[in-house]
């Protein structure tokens, strides 16, 4: 597993560069498999969601060529609908291949990704969506089996603007009969950045970013080549690490629009930032604003993927913040362990969580729990007095390329102990 070990006190000064978004590159390998063809994807991060992707690529019959950055997938061989059980349990979003090749051959076969940590995580947008376009799936408990003759477009609404039910539709949608329109759609950027792929692909979508998007179905695709967007959470990650430390950091490759909502919070906070090109400089003192109330939604809210991190930073806030989690309904399994470094910070049922910023944390031993979560324990121990050593590194490195590196670049006292 391995863990982080912090030390903490030293104020952030120095620069990072931000790496492609793994939220953006999942549906984008799944959108390859549509094509029958070539695809180039640059600027893939090397993370583990991204190996466990490449992993069902190949079990479907991709030929996949991956030198840590560029990635070259060939799905013209794909022999197989079924998607392989290890891969489902260890990554819930690979059910968004299921669009992909119900879209590509009609079929799909994979095990139910189940709950997580975050709670009961249900898939009924997508399974709605997928029925209404003319799949019948068998009656099971655990499994998903689905056929349909021809998908057929169609207009879906969604009750909710799910990140993953948007994509999965969109990528059914793409070689579906006539046109599919969602309402209701999610718009976060990653979404812009599949619509981004699949035009490249010569795929006819529109509309992403707003919440209705319109899919022309088209008879097939070509090859393609596209460069995956800068993860706009390990950017906020890093500002919320600028912040907590009172530092001056500077962030190169950015998209400021897709960061606003959690900048608009900083400078509130009285955190100073600014543009340079495409990087974001942010320089932070020591006497920040609380939060009165600081709630979760769906883009453009700020974004639930950076509440633990926020969190965190409102600990060491002085004065009362509230934060409300929207989009998870058991998203707070950091909390107890910020606790443990002098956090005071109260859970009122599973999603608001009141904060009483103390001056200083201090240094404790704690355990990622989540992926996010585990990041938050990170800048908690960069800002707390003494050693933090935050285990199960492996929740982290599912989202972070090399947070070590990048924390180290940014001035900060980081190194990663293998438990090997
Ligand atoms: C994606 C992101 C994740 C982020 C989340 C919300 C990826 C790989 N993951 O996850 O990092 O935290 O968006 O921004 O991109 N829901 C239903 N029924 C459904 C689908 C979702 O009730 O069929 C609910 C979920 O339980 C959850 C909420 O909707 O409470 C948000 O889920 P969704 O937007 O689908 O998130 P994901 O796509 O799973």
């Amino acid at each position: 597993m391995g863990k982080y070990v912090v030390a903490g006190g030293k104020r952030l000064d120095g620069e990072a560069n931000i790496h492609g978004a793994k939220n953006a590159v999942l549906p984008i390998l799944a959108a390859a498999v549509l094509t029958g063809a070539q695809s180039v994807i640059r600027n893939c991060p090397d993370i583990s969601d991204t190996r466990c992707s490449i992993k069902i690529l190949r079990h479907l019959g991709c030929s996949v060529d991956y030198d840590g950055s560029t990635l070259v997938v060939n799905s013209a061989g794909v022999n197989k609908t079924t998607l392989p059980c290890e891969a489902v349990s260890k990554m819930r979003s690979s059910i968004i291949f299921a669009g992909a090749l119900l879209g590509r051959f009609g079929e799909v076969d994979s095990a139910f990704p189940g709950g997580c940590l975050l709670g009961d995580r249900p898939i009924d947008l997508h399974l709605q969506g997928f029925r209404k376009m003319g799949v019948a799936f068998e009656d099971s408990p655990d499994r998903i089996t689905g056929k349909a003759n021809k998908l057929q477009g169609t207009r879906i609404d969604l009750t909710f603007p799910s990140v993953g039910a948007t994509q999965n539709i969109m990528l059914a949608g793409v070689l579906a009969e006539g046109t599919t329109i969602i309402t209701g759609a999610a718009k976060e950027p990653e979404i812009v950045d599949l619509q981004g792929f699949l035009r490249s692909a010569g795929a006819n979508v529109s509309g992403a970013g707003t919440s209705t998007i319109v899919i022309d179905g088209v008879k097939s695709l070509r090859p393609a080549q596209y460069t995956i967007m800068p993860d706009r959470i390990v950017a906020g990650t890093y500002l919320a690490a600028g912040a907590i430390t009172h530092g001056y950091i500077r962030l190169n490759n950015i998209n400021r629009l897709d960061i606003y909502p959690a900048t608009r919070v900083l400078a509130d906070m009285g955190v100073d930032l600014w543009s340079e090109g495409s990087a974001l400089v942010l320089k932070a003192d020591k006497n920040l604003s609380p939060v009165p109330l600081l709630k979760t939604k769906p883009h453009p809210g700020f974004p639930t993927d950076l509440q633990a991190q926020f969190t965190a930073l409102l600990a060491t806030v002085k004065g009362r913040s509230v934060v409300e989690e929207n989009l998870f309904e058991a998203r707070h399994a950091h909390i107890a362990e910020l606790a443990k470094m002098g956090a005071d910070i109260k859970v009122e049922g599973d999603s608001r969580f009141i904060i009483n910023g103390v001056s200083r944390l201090h240094g404790a031993e704690v355990a990622a729990k989540d992926l996010r979560g585990g990041a938050a324990l990170i800048l908690a121990g960069l800002s707390a007095e003494g050693i933090t050593t935050v285990g199960n590194a492996c929740y982290v490195q599912r989202g972070y390329v090399d947070i070590v590196a990048d924390i180290q670049s940014l001035g900060g006292d980081i190194k990663f102990i293998s438990s090997e």
